[in-house]
């Protein structure tokens, strides 16, 4: 097994003076080719901070963040967005689906954006929404949609690139009970057949239930259950 994000005596805080919040202190962790983690922890204790370290979107004050082996923090802006696009998907809690595009678009951007031919992009993402059970949504835009579609519609367009790590934040917190088990299950699913590795943030036991390791993130500080 090969480490595809691994993070280094990281150190994060927010603003300066008396209005300082160390949110991550000396946090150590990696996730392997294929394995499902979980990190649980409350509201405001870092969790979004984290996996936007973890994807390079955000510098740490201290440490390190390797993606696939290569220290991200050396690379300039367009290096890191290729790395990113080669290694990573990303679900959000809310879809961050571009409004003006239709289901079929929106999941093949991250195609189009590599340079994909637009044809091959266009029938990968219909595919992926046949996965996803939107075969007769791939026309509609975002507010033709219910909030389970449009969480699908993210899925879809996070995996279509079939990457190496799906980092999820808070993927079913906008949704219904079913809603909520469906989509996770739907995640769950598409990381069996595609074999990637899967982190999920949360703070609903429920979900971190699902993954094969849970850890804790609390007062900056993360540790295995
Ligand atoms: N831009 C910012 N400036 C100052 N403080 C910030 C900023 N962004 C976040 N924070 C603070 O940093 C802490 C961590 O925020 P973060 O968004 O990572 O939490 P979270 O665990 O994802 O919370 P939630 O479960 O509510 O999404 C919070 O206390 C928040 O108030
Ligand atoms: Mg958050």
């Amino acid at each position: 097994m090969s480490n595809i994000i691994e993070c280094r005596s990281l150190n994060f805080d927010y603003g300066e003076g008396s209005t300082k919040t160390s949110v991550l202190k000396n946090l150590n962790f990696k996730i392997q080719t294929n394995e499902k983690i979980a990190i649980i922890g409350q509201s405001g204790c870092g969790k979004s901070t984290l996996l936007n370290l973890m994807a390079g979107l955000d510098n740490p004050f201290d440490g390190e963040v390797l993606i696939n082996n290569t220290n991200i923090s050396k690379l300039k802006e367009h290096q890191k967005t290729e790395l990113r696009a080669q290694n990573l998907g990303f679900v959000y809690q809310f879809h961050h689906l571009l409004n003006d595009f239709s289901s079929i678009y929106n999941t093949a951007l991250p195609l189009l954006i590599n340079g994909s031919d637009n044809n091959e992009a266009l029938l990968k993402a219909e595919n992926i929404l046949k996965k996803v059970g939107l075969e007769n949504r791939t026309n509609h835009k975002p507010s033709e949609l219910s909030g389970g579609e449009r969480q699908r519609v993210a899925i879809a367009r996070a995996m279509i690139t079939a990457p190496a790590c799906l980092l999820a934040d808070e993927p079913t917190g906008n949704l219904d009970e079913k809603n909520a088990r469906d989509v996770l299950d739907l995640i769950i699913e598409l990381n069996n057949n595609q074999s990637t590795a899967l982190l999920i943030v949360t703070h609903d036991l429920s979900i971190a239930n699902k993954m094969e390791r849970k850890f804790d993130l609390a007062n900056g500080y993360l540790s295995e259950k």
